[in-house]
């Protein structure tokens, strides 16, 4: 039994963001001194240069990252390298701050393994998040910015809104992600269209004189025509990668009665869905995209799925949640053991492994 299993009965009986709030400043005293932090990784590291991944012109220690939303702010970028992930998205980062909607806007559905969040973009703004960065270095691990817009902007203003965050973060990123698939932003327009996708891509073309690699974040909602279409953007400007996939509006086959609260929904119901996804996009790529996969990841088999599927990193959220401060070890354990089962030398031999 594990720490964080006599703990998690406890931390579960506090609502939802009030946990993740306790939970981020453990994390934040935890990474403050070098002999915690040290503690830290000695506890939960777990490294294997089978499972390094060379990508975006970096090299990730491991395919393991944890997925935007969790650390906003950048607040815990160091004790989550510690904690033994790969790779950490910060974000979504806006222009200003923004309180996001009202309280409850996060509920555990336990019985399904999942959470249905209505965060709304709440968060400190770039510009705390780049005095941060400075004050606190980068983490020891790659860092990818996951960038958005105010919820108040229009088609126009939204366009500034990318540029201006990109153009301020985007120097400490390995990597940047447009989000334009969150299910719980009030939404004026039509954030996907291919107008005002290429909008935004032609404006962030322009001020990337440093050459940072930039993906798009899609939902798992979308019909594959208008993914497929995405794609063929995201070719067009030359960008890096696609992340699959943002939280569902869909409730199928959910027990939880907290399913009636609206939101995304992320976790376990996620894990077929992102997975067909990230499948689709390798296929209609011929694999020649990256493809950053998020969706229920919870364990070595289920981060392994994903890049049989072809995915090259994986990411997660709720299953941290759910697992605690030992889930990047043990999902890095269990895949140097399934790739060595099934006789690849390295992650990036197993990604696509599924493909015809
Ligand atoms: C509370 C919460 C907040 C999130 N905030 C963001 C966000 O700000 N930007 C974003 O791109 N994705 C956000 N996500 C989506 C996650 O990055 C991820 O795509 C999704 O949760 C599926 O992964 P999971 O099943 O491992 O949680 C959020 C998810 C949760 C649960």
């Amino acid at each position: 039994m594990t720490l964080y299993s006599r703990v998690r009965p406890l931390a579960f009986t506090l609502p939802a963001e009030t946990a993740h709030d306790l939970g981020k400043r453990t994390l934040r005293a935890a990474q403050s001194t070098r002999p915690t932090r040290a503690a830290l990784s000695y506890a939960y590291r777990y490294d294997d240069p089978a499972l390094e991944v060379d990508l975006f012109d970096t090299t990730f220690p491991n395919p393991v990252g944890v997925a935007a939303g969790f650390d906003k702010n950048a607040e815990v970028t160091h004790a989550l390298a510690a904690l033994g992930f790969g790779f950490v998205e910060i974000g979504t980062v806006t222009p200003y701050p923004q309180s996001g909607n009202d309280r409850p806007r996060l509920f555990r559905l336990r019985e399904d393994e999942a959470m249905v969040n209505r965060m709304g973009f709440n968060g400190q703004g770039m510009e705390r998040v780049k005095s941060r960065l400075e004050a606190d270095g980068t983490p020891s691990i790659p860092l990818g910015v996951n960038v958005g817009k105010m919820n108040s902007s229009d088609e126009r203003e939204a366009i500034e809104d990318y540029r201006r965050v990109f153009d301020r973060l985007s120097p400490f990123a390995d990597y940047v992600v447009v989000n334009v698939s969150c299910p719980n932003t009030p939404e004026e327009f039509d954030e996907g269209s291919p107008e005002h996708l290429r909008a935004i891509f032609e404006t962030l073309e322009a001020e990337n004189d440093r050459d940072v690699p930039i993906l798009v974040k899609i939902g798992p909602d979308e019909p594959e025509e208008s993914v497929f279409d995405l794609v063929d953007i995201v070719r067009e400007f030359d960008l890096d990668g696609i992340v699959a996939t943002n939280t569902s509006t869909s409730r199928e086959g959910l027990d939880s009665p907290r399913q009636e609260e609206w939101g995304g929904l992320s976790g376990k119901p996620l894990e077929d869905r992102s997975t067909a996804v990230i499948r689709s996009l390798a296929e209609y790529t011929d694999g020649e995209l990256p493809i950053i996969g998020v969706g229920g990841v919870d364990s070595a088999e289920s981060a392994y799925a994903k890049i049989r599927a072809g995915a090259s990193l994986v990411q997660l959220y709720t299953g941290f949640v759910y697992e605690g401060p030992s889930t990047a070890k043990r999902i890095n354990r269990g895949l140097s053991a399934l790739l060595e089962r099934d006789g690849f030398s390295s992650v990036e031999d197993a990604v696509g492994a599924d493909l015809e």
